[in-house]
């Protein structure tokens, strides 16, 4: 069981004096006080499922790096090929055989895979992926969905943030929200918005837009709400229209890729996305994004007069790319075990804290399937989109329960954008203790 003193005397020091030099001090606003208010918790050191912070509390961590630790902390496997890895030389920005024992293993593991392309991040790939839509296309517009995020480049920063109802604008018309200044009017004049999970409307849209697209992005399960999966139909529906128009569909696998299925959703519910980005699991704590799919699409990349330019120092890391064979093989061992482990413990935590709120009572949806999953606070029977997030959603109350939790030793971030995480390292012990905690904070929960 986690051990919690709940002091927070050295967070709090330690906060105060990052401060001085880090905005926020933190280095993104996901950590820093405006989730974590008044302050962070200062996390030192993971091993397996656990994290202890700077006033030695102990905590079973959910949040897992927003799902990059799929095999949660300090997996030996991965120690051991990163240990060995740096002793021969961490990094050349040549070619290497490490990159070809990621991209092998990559290429049998996605079905639409017909080649790959290593990137530093998810934003990366989502950028590059575009960038590779248009050259294909020769056309500039964009379709994105609202309440989508597909990173910090600026052509996806628009309606990525919950804001509330009234200034949503009508589904057929969104209001057009801005998540960043900095960011010309130019790039959002190539940017069509739309709801998200309506059939109708997507007709709507790309009757009215879709000879113009070069592509439209999708997240397969919408991840950054919390979790809203796709209704039945919906994103084969997508495809179609896309494939109709002459868009490229580009599935945005950040977070579900080398999660539910070896090969992403698009394996487990038969999609065949023109292009993939991955990142987060795919690396097991490093930093690291991928972009896959048709051959001729990213055939641009290669060195010609009219080529799509894609360079990068980091490239295809020969660390990174170590720990992209060593996870993969891990994740492939055994028939896929590791997958269906984390699944079945996904579904079992997803029921206990189903069962805790029924107890007291208290009005939620429990939303997702296997290892990743959203608690809402709610009157809904489910949400379905970015407007009931922004409608029906108490998202405040999510925090002051997520807080109590974190009081309980269990660790995990109070916005309700993000979704809890089940990684390898997670046993049944831990979601017991999560199902007694939240039980415990249930009665307490304003
Ligand atoms: C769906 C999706 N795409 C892309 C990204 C960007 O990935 P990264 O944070 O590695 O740049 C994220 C990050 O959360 C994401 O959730």
């Amino acid at each position: 069981m986690p051990a919690i003193t709940r002091r927070r005397s050295h967070s709090q020091e330690w906060y105060e004096r990052a401060q001085k030099y880090l905005i926020e001090g933190v280095n993104s606003p996901s950590r820093g006080s405006a989730v974590y208010a008044p302050g962070p918790i200062v996390l030192e050191r993971g091993q397996g499922s656990q994290v202890w912070d700077l006033d030695g509390n102990q905590y079973t961590d959910f949040m897992m790096s927003f799902g990059a630790l799929i095999h949660g902390h300090a997996h030996p496997a991965i120690v051991e090929t990163v240990y060995q890895a740096m002793a021969e030389g961490s990094h050349f920005a040549a070619a290497t055989p490490a990159e070809l024992e990621a991209a092998e293993r990559f290429c049998r593991m996605v079905p639409s895979a017909e080649a790959v392309r290593f990137t530093n991040s998810g934003t990366e790939a989502t950028m590059l992926a575009l960038r590779l839509a248009r050259g294909f296309t020769g056309r500039n517009k964009l379709l994105k969905f609202e309440g989508h995020y597909h990173g910090w480049y600026d052509p996806y920063l628009l309606n990525a943030h919950g804001h509330p109802p009234q200034q949503l604008g009508p589904p057929e018309n969104p209001a057009r929200m801005p998540d960043s200044l900095g960011i010309p009017a130019s790039t959002f004049a190539e940017v069509v918005v739309a709801p998200w999970n309506d059939v109708s409307e997507l007709e709507r849209v790309m009757q009215k837009r879709g000879d113009e697209l070069a592509a439209v992005i999708t997240e397969p399960i919408m991840a950054n709400m919390g979790c809203i999966p796709p209704r039945e139909g919906y994103l084969q529906r997508l495809q179609e229209l896309a494939q109709k128009h002459g868009a490229l569909l580009i599935l945005d696998e950040v977070v579900t890729g080398f999660r539910y299925a070896p090969g992403g959703m698009q394996q487990l519910w038969g999609l065949k996305p023109d292009l993939s980005t991955f990142g987060k699991a795919m690396g097991a704590g490093f930093p690291v994004g991928a972009v896959t799919g048709r051959r001729k699409i990213l055939e641009q990349m290669r060195w010609s007069e009219d080529m799509v330019l894609h360079y990068g120092t980091f490239n295809g890391h020969r660390l990174t790319m170590k720990v992209i064979a060593a996870n993969l093989d891990l994740l492939a061992d055994q028939g896929n075990a590791a997958l269906r482990k984390i699944r079945n413990l996904g579904d079992m935590a997803i029921s206990g804290l189903r069962d805790a709120f029924a107890r007291h009572k208290i009005k939620s949806v429990v939303q997702g399937f296997g290892p990743m999953f959203q608690i809402y606070f709610t009157g809904r029977e489910a949400i379905h989109d970015y407007r009931d997030y922004c409608a029906h959603v108490d998202a405040a109350r999510y925090s002051r329960f997520v807080h109590l939790l974190l009081g309980e030793g269990i660790y995990m971030t109070p916005s309700n954008g993000l979704h809890w995480i089940i990684s390898t390292a997670h046993s049944e012990a831990d979601i017991q203790a999560l199902v007694r905690a939240a039980d415990k904070v249930c009665a307490r929960l304003t």
